[in-house]
């Protein structure tokens, strides 16, 4: 049984790594130009000074040269109050990155879980609403994945509700929780019963790619570029920093997939 108290969360640190220089070869389904590296480098040093602004302490990893994906560490891991889970990515060419990132996480959580094959899940299909998780059944996360997921969260006393979803790579590419019962939405889930007793901030077709925004302690970043969607937050109470993502868009990265917040 769901329980539907959100009480807002407040974050104290971030893990964030540096995109590395193969980040040209990362993932995507589209057909943009390449990332251009010195400039992902660049925004990806804003990003943090954004972190920082809303109060975090941001622990830096250094770039890892085998894995061009690697800047995106919020798929690696689901850090709850409770424990840490390892996700077990759904693409190959990722999973060595949870390796890469035990360590540190280690020296912050006692209590570490862990998705086994044939489950997988990345951790950018999850989207955490207090105590409850919505996970997306994507390409990257399937029925058992999701399923071991919630066995994991329930042992915690917490929840995972899993969504089906045909369209974005992952869950929140298309969704973002920002707290006071506030959802950002795009057309894909808005017909989505689990979703209605949100107050659901819709995101036009055209700015769809900032329906991936993140909450920070009471601020919402916002990619740099979408004036309605930014606009739409601010309606809501929020103080918004946009930053510009535009490297990162290119291999289908949004603001939530360059940190784990915790
Ligand atoms: N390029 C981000 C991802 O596909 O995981």
């Amino acid at each position: 049984m769901l329980n539907s108290s959100a009480s807002t969360i407040e974050f104290n640190r971030a893990i964030v790594r540096t995109p590395c220089k193969r980040i040209v070869e990362g993932l995507t389904s589209a057909t943009m130009e390449k990332p251009d590296y010195n400039k992902a480098l660049e925004q990806h040093n804003e990003y943090i000074k954004a972190l920082q602004y809303c109060g975090l302490e941001v622990i830096i990893l250094p770039a890892d040269e085998r894995y061009p994906d690697s800047t995106f560490v919020e798929d690696t891991a689901l850090l709850t109050p409770h424990c840490a889970i390892f996700t077990n990515p759904g693409a190959e060419s990722r999973e060595g990155e949870i390796a890469i990132i035990r360590e540190t996480i280690a020296d912050f959580y006692n209590t570490i879980e862990a998705i086994k094959p044939p489950g997988t899940i990345e951790a950018g299909d999850i989207m955490r609403v207090g105590n409850n998780f919505y996970i997306g059944l994507s390409e990257r996360t399937n029925e058992e994945g999701a399923n071991q997921m919630i066995s994991i969260l329930r042992h915690y006393g917490m929840d995972g509700i899993p969504i089906n979803m045909n369209e974005m790579l992952h869950l929140k590419t298309g969704l973002s929780y920002i707290e006071n019962n506030y959802l950002m939405i795009t057309k894909e889930f808005l017909n989505e019963p689990k979703f209605k007793h949100f107050k659901q901030l819709e995101v036009s077709s055209e700015e769809a790619y900032a329906a991936n925004s993140v909450w920070v302690n009471n601020r919402v970043l916002v990619p740099q570029g979408f004036p309605n969607t930014k606009a739409l937050i601010e309606s809501a109470g929020y103080e918004t920093i946009a930053i510009d993502t535009s490297e990162f868009r290119k291999i289908d990265g949004g603001l939530s997939c360059l940190s784990l917040r915790f």
